[in-house]
C-alpha cells in the first residue's frame, strides 16, 4: 500500500472538514521523465497523478487513498462511534488509523497491526506482527484495554497478477480476519473486511451472516471501479 501513500506525519489529518469524495478534475498531469521507467509503472504514475483521492489524500494529510473507502462506509454504517475500542488489521500506511482516531475521538482505542512497521499515528497504538497468527487476538485484546467494539480489515498481499492466485489469497485472509473479529468482538460490535469478488467469496458472506445481525457488499465510490474489491460490512455481533 505504500505506493498509495499520500505522505505526512504522524499529526493530525482531515483539517477542518470530513472528506467524502473529492471533486473531478481534469485528467491533464503527465508523467515527464519515463525514459527508463517500465510501461506499467508509467502508467501507474499515470493514474495517481490523475487520481482525485490521491490529490486529496496529500491536502488533507491522509495517508492512503485507502482512507476514503473507510471515510464512506462508516459514513454509511457508523461502525467508528464516540469511544470505541477499534483494531485495524492491515495498518500500514496508517490511513484508516488516521480515519478511525478522527472518528472514535478522544475516549477511544485504536491498535494497528501490520506485518510492516507503521510510522507513528498520533492517537493509535502500532503493532508489527502477523494478524493471522494465534498471538495475534491476545495482543490486540491487550493494547485495546478489553474487546473490540469494531475490527476492521484492509489486509492485502502484493498482487500477483494472476486473478485467480490474488483471489483466493485476499480471501484466506479475510478469512482469517473474520477467525480474530470472533474471538475479539464484544457483543454488539462490527467488522469489516476487504475481499475480492470470487468463488471463495459468497462463503464468508455466509459465514458472517450466521454469525452478525446484518451484513452487507458494499463497494465504496473510492474502490477503484475496475478491481473486484469489495468489503463486507457486518454489524450486531451476535457473541458466543
Ligand atoms: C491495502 S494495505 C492497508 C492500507 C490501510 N488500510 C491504510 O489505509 O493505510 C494492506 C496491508 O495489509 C498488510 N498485511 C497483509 N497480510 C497481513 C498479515 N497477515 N498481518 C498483518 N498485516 C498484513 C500489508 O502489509 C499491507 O500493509
Amino acid at each position: 500500500m505504500a505506493r498509495g501513500s499520500g505522505g505526512s506525519g504522524g499529526g493530525k489529518p482531515g483539517g477542518g472538514r470530513q472528506a467524502g469524495a473529492p471533486g473531478p478534475r481534469g485528467l491533464t498531469e503527465r508523467v515527464k521523465t519515463a525514459r527508463r521507467r517500465k510501461p506499467s509503472s508509467t502508467a501507474w504514475l499515470n493514474r495517481q497523478l490523475n487520481d482525485p483521492y490521491v490529490r486529496e489524500a496529500q491536502r488533507l494529510g491522509y495517508r492512503s487513498r485507502a482512507a476514503f473507502k473507510l471515510v464512506q462506509l462508516d459514513d454509511r454504517f457508523s461502525v467508528l462511534v464516540p469511544g470505541a475500542r477499534v483494531a485495524d488489521l492491515g495498518a500500514a500506511p496508517g490511513g484508516w488509523c488516521q480515519v478511525a482516531v478522527q472518528r472514535v475521538g478522544p475516549r477511544g482505542r485504536v491498535v494497528g497491526i501490520d506485518l510492516v512497521a507503521v510510522e507513528p499515528v498520533a492517537g493509535a497504538k502500532l503493532l508489527v506482527g502477523n494478524a493471522t497468527e494465534p498471538d495475534a487476538v491476545a495482543r490486540l485484546r491487550a493494547a485495546l484495554g478489553g474487546a473490540a467494539d469494531a475490527v476492521l480489515s484492509d489486509m492485502a498481499n502484493a498482487a500477483t497478477g494472476h486473478a485467480g492466485t490474488d483471489q483466493a489469497r485476499t480471501m484466506a485472509l479475510a478469512e482469517a480476519a473474520a477467525e480474530v473479529a470472533a474471538e475479539l468482538l464484544a457483543p454488539g460490535g462490527s467488522f469489516v473486511v476487504k475481499v475480492l469478488q470470487g468463488p471463495d467469496e459468497p462463503q464468508l458472506f455466509e459465514r458472517l451472516r450466521r454469525t452478525f445481525a446484518h451484513v452487507r457488499r458494499v463497494k465504496p465510490k473510492a474502490s477503484r471501479a475496475d478491481s473486484k474489491e469489495l468489503y463486507l460490512v457486518a454489524t450486531g455481533f451476535k457473541g458466543d
